[in-house]
């Protein structure tokens, strides 16, 4: 058992999808008859696909069948597939790459745990695939965030205990998982909306290195 591993949450943490979550949600629900809004989207950021699929239902007041619901799942997917087509490396977030190489550099375990089903295609484009020791994501996971399943798995092929890994979340529900899994969450994004986190930034770029260091001691020290 190792003392220390890392683990990244994918949309909104390393790239941007958000955006192109929004579009292929709002064009189904023009397509349905009703407007989705921006700040709506912000209810769906790790949340299952599923899921959001039955929130955005109850927003446009449609009840469907299990067929429809299968479909528009379906449909959804393929428009979101269609706008990261052509994502690449420019789509990483400000310097993500300098975490994970100062991870790698230090030998340093590190995972993915996304609620995404797309994750390992997007790591893929954006050149990133090769860091990951572990991929948890939503083809592994049978409960979704705010349950610590997919982090809890994370922790386990990385042969790491728990409470020395570090969780990099921009959801309520990441951060949620994180802590209910007894990990060291850090909250990515607003501090006001992610006040639960154990420690707050903007982005990667408030976050010195000295601070990875510092956690990484600290879970040396558990
Ligand atoms: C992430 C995103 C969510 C998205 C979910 C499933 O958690 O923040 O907005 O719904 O992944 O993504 P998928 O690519 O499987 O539809
Ligand atoms: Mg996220």
């Amino acid at each position: 058992m190792k003392k220390v591993g890392f683990i990244f949450d994918l949309d909104g943490v390393i790239v941007d999808t958000a955006k192109y979550h929004y579009l292929a949600w709002k064009k189904l629900a023009n397509e349905l008859g009703f407007e989705f809004t921006v700040e709506q989207n912000e209810l769906f950021k790790g949340v299952s696909r599923k899921r959001c699929l039955e929130i955005l239902l109850d927003i446009g007041q449609i009840k469907a069948t299990q067929e429809q619901f299968d479909t528009w799942m379906v449909e959804k997917n393929l428009d979101y597939l269609a706008y990261i087509e052509n994502m690449d490396s420019s789509e990483i977030l400000p310097d993500v790459p300098r975490v994970l190489d100062y991870l790698k550099e230090k030998n340093i375990p590190i995972a993915l745990g996304s609620a995404s089903k797309n994750a390992r295609p997007i790591l893929k484009k954006v050149g990133l695939l090769s860091y990951f020791d572990s991929i948890v994501d939503g083809n592994q996971v049978t409960k979704a965030k705010p349950d610590p399943e997919v982090f809890l798995i994370a922790a386990r092929n990385l042969r790491v205990d728990p409470k020395g890994c570090v969780v990099f979340e921009d959801a309520v529900a990441g951060i949620e998982a994180a802590n209910r899994a007894n990990m060291t969450s850090i909250g990515i994004g607003e501090e006001n909306v992610l006040s639960e986190a154990h420690y707050n930034f903007k982005d990667f770029t408030e976050m010195g290195t000295d601070f990875i260091a510092s956690l990484v001691q600290k879970n040396l020290a558990k």
